[in-house]
């Protein structure tokens, strides 16, 4: 399996809608950060599938180190250059 690659050092601020599915991307290959556009396959590295409990503003992983995907817990601090 391959290694999920940084999308970004910090997260985005992500507007959802409660109830809808979403997929976060995991690889960090994706396009569409922080959202799977597919580029994922042939990695091993699936995206997170989730349903937004609110509607509004969530902070999303794009660093791929979190340990609370898909948001984001502050881990994107201790990414190296
Ligand atoms: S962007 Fe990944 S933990 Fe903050």
């Amino acid at each position: 399996m391959d290694k999920p690659v940084v999308a970004a050092k910090q997260p985005i601020d992500a507007d959802l809608v409660a109830g809808k599915e979403y997929w976060w991307c995991a690889c960090g290959r994706s396009d569409s950060q922080p959202f799977c556009d597919g580029s994922h396959r042939g990695t091993g590295i699936e995206p997170l599938g989730f349903k937004a409990e609110k509607n509004g503003e969530a902070w999303l992983c794009r660093c791929k180190q979190t340990k609370t995907p898909p948001y984001c817990d502050g881990s994107h601090k201790q990414v190296e250059d």
